[in-house]
């Protein structure tokens, strides 16, 4: 991580725009706070590439849109990299943001930036027209930086899959899980997917409803947990014995996410992130206080009993 870290800081110095790809359906979750915290030490315009916006909510990735759009120096556009001719507008939108190379001598140099698995290389694929680095779904698969040409006058530097360093928010942790920027033996498939059924049952009850065929009174009173077992039972998931196989009824639930079979779904809003945040806050400071209390009332306890020592 560090030197991925230095050599991302170097490169960061002869980088003109910054090409930030996160994923659409979870932008927060899937952002490096590393990318922007080197971004801004070096003053780097950012076009912030929310991808895979064809599976995402796109209500939700319009206000996403608009909170990054208020953010100095950071141009947001949804696109789908599958989608050539979405991918082809980006050199455009970078020049745009950095007008002082359009002088047809000094090339634009770009560099792509993001988590692994949320489409990088199938970008820049899309861009070079032909494939460039290995394109895949498990993390970590683009290891090595390397500049390529990309037509006259510009060029796109290419960095290793950076991880989050450290992941803040339990609720990041599984929306990246979830949407598999994290590998699968990293985390436990059936905790995952209860924790995306609650985001479900919340805000996209109907697609459940219809994609797993429950009725008002299976939903009612649902919880992620009982809708892994809604959908085991659904879809016949069952263990020698007869009992609900649970890790194969989260899969199902989590590849239909994935293959967007639910149709187009968004993990977290501008809401629900300011939400998460000042909850966490507000727990941060209620475990301070508490410690503050808890310091307090030793001291008044130490006090008391040197007091009695003397009496
Ligand atoms: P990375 O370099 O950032 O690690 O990501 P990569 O391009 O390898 O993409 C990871 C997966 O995300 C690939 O899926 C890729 O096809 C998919 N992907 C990338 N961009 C988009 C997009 O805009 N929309 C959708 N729906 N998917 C996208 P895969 O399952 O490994 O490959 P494939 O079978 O889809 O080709």
């Amino acid at each position: 991580m560090a030197s991925a870290r230095k050599k991302a800081a170097e490169a960061m110095a002869m980088t003109d725009v910054v090409i930030e790809v996160v994923d659409a359906r979870l932008p927060e979750a899937s952002s490096n706070p590393m990318i922007v915290g080197l971004r801004r030490f070096r003053n780097r315009p950012c076009l912030k590439l929310l991808n895979k916006s064809d599976l995402a909510d796109p209500e939700v990735t319009r206000a996403w849109m608009d909170f990054y759009n208020r953010q100095p120096g950071v141009k947001a556009v949804a696109i789908s990299a599958k989608n050539p001719a979405e991918a082809a507008r980006v050199p455009t939108l970078c020049r745009q943001l950095a007008p002082h190379r359009d002088d047809g001598v000094k090339p634009l140099r770009m560099m792509i930036m993001g988590i692994p698995n949320v489409g990088k290389s199938t970008l820049m694929n899309a861009l070079l027209k032909r494939k460039v680095a290995k394109v895949g779904d498990e993390p970590a698969v683009t290891k090595h930086q390397q500049t390529l040409d990309l037509g006259p006058g510009m060029t796109l530097t290419d960095t290793p899959g950076m991880m989050w360093p450290k992941i803040d928010h339990d609720a990041d942790g599984y929306m990246l899980a979830a949407s598999h920027a994290i590998g699968r033996n990293a985390v436990i498939d059936e905790e995952v997917a209860a924790f995306l059924g609650e985001i479900l049952i919340a805000r996209y009850p109907d697609r459940l409803a219809a994609r797993y065929r429950l009725d008002a009174a299976a939903m009612a009173g649902l919880d992620g947990p009982a809708l892994v077992e809604a959908v085991g039972r659904r879809r016949g998931c069952l263990v020698k014995g007869g009992g609900l196989d649970l890790e194969k009824a989260a899969q199902i639930l989590l590849q239909d996410y994935r293959d967007g079979a639910l149709g187009r779904i968004s993990l977290e809003t501008p809401e629900t992130r300011a939400r998460m945040i000042a909850a966490a806050q507000a727990a941060a400071a209620h475990q301070v206080a508490a410690a503050g209390e808890a310091g307090e009332e030793d001291a008044a306890g130490e006090g008391g009993a040197g007091g009695e020592g003397g009496d």
